[in-house]
């Protein structure tokens, strides 16, 4: 997608060939700087800290991260260790875990000494395959969109939460894939943007994203979305999903099963879009077996922002003393879900549903 009239994706190979390029989304939206990442530990480091996050670019950034440790020592136990790294930075989103595993089953089979290579072959490959999920998750998606618009003829009022863009995948994204496929096919839309504390991925990266590809929006409060659910503003919610279980439970960015109860209350169509890599076929209960991810509770004691010379600053915003939680997932439970949109299509929260685009699951 673009930055100034540039396209960019999130994550590329380095002109050097020993290296691959990010955004550091860590400065956005008050500087684009993209950022080297050249080592196992920077790749491990770079996820954890979520200068890259998202579910769909982590997994893609870890995948190369083994082409790095890969590339020092390509023993068995190097493997292992790199795997257990990696896959240790975050837990909740299991794109992680599927592409590591998906790495890991190349490479394991191969001699050492090709290994290294095929790694980087197989992260390319993972992240071409991404761009080409969420355009598709777009084009499905869109149609939901142009419906909408087709019977009301006004313009389509959509809410996100988090961070479900280009930025957190390799292209498109997953649930603004559909808002930029329909801006494109020229329906007119306009998206409500929850800021999503604590690091409001919605009021930084969303907006940013959306601003810079000329996407009409407005950054609300968490809070908001229920009221202007109850005042018919919104037509419909789209999210993204860091892990969804065989039977349609989603987990996403802490808040999201709260939009859910309140769009059900309303009437409001609730989707969730989602490459299938993020369908973790293990799990059935989200709320018993997703594992949420506990982060610091300075994220939520203090907050960064721009000052008005553009200088960033860091302030507390709690009373000092008080001690703060911080789960940073939420899961909301299939019967909240109105359908679920993947690049296969659109398919109803259910393990019928899912398994009626995936059939190859029956066997497994
Ligand atoms: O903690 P983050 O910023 O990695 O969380 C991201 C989200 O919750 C996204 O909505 C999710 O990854 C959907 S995937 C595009």
């Amino acid at each position: 997608m673009k930055i100034d009239g540039r396209s960019y994706r999130t994550i590329w190979p380095g002109a050097d060939g020993r290296s691959v390029e990010v955004i550091d989304q860590i400065l956005l939206p008050h500087e684009f700087a993209t950022r080297r990442i050249a080592t196992l530990e920077e790749a491990a480091e770079a996820i954890r800290s979520m200068v890259v996050r998202g579910a769909p670019l982590i997994g893609v950034t870890a995948a190369y991260g083994l082409w790095f440790g890969l590339r020092d020592d390509a023993s068995d136990s190097a493997l292992d260790e790199a795997v257990r790294l990696l896959g240790a930075t975050r837990p909740t989103a299991v794109n992680l875990a599927w592409a590591l595993a998906r790495v890991e089953r190349r490479v394991r089979p191969l001699a050492p000494a090709d290994r290294a290579a095929a790694a980087f072959a197989e992260a390319g490959a993972i992240a071409d395959e991404d761009v080409a999920c969420c355009h598709s998750i777009g084009v499905h998606g869109a149609e939901l969109i142009e419906a909408v618009h087709r019977r009301t003829g006004r313009v389509v009022n959509i809410l996100t939460h988090c961070n479900a863009g280009w930025l957190a995948t390799v292209d498109w994204g997953t649930a603004l894939a559909p808002i930029y496929v329909a801006q494109e096919a020229g329906i007119p839309v306009h998206v409500w943007v929850d800021e999503t504390r604590p690091r409001n991925q919605g009021a930084a990266l969303t907006a940013f994203e959306l601003g810079a590809h000329g996407v009409p929006h407005t950054v609300i409060v968490d809070n908001a979305g229920g009221h202007l659910m109850q005042h018919g503003m919104v037509d419909l919610c789209i999210v993204g999903t860091d892990r969804t279980t065989a039977r349609g439970d989603v987990a996403n960015k802490i808040g999201t099963y709260l939009k859910a109860l309140a769009a059900q209350d309303n009437g409001v169509p609730f989707y969730v879009a989602l490459p299938s890599s993020t369908v973790d076929w293990s799990l059935e209960d989200g709320v018993r077996e997703i594992p949420i991810e506990e982060r610091s509770e300075r994220e939520v004691t203090h907050m960064t922002g721009a000052r008005e010379d553009g200088t960033l600053a860091t302030v507390r915003i709690a009373a000092p003393g008080s001690p703060a939680a911080n789960p940073a997932f939420d899961v909301t439970p299939a019967r909240l879900v109105t359908a679920l949109i993947t690049e296969r299509g659109i398919t109803p929260a259910s393990p019928e549903g899912l398994l009626a685009l995936f059939p190859e699951r029956k066997a497994a």
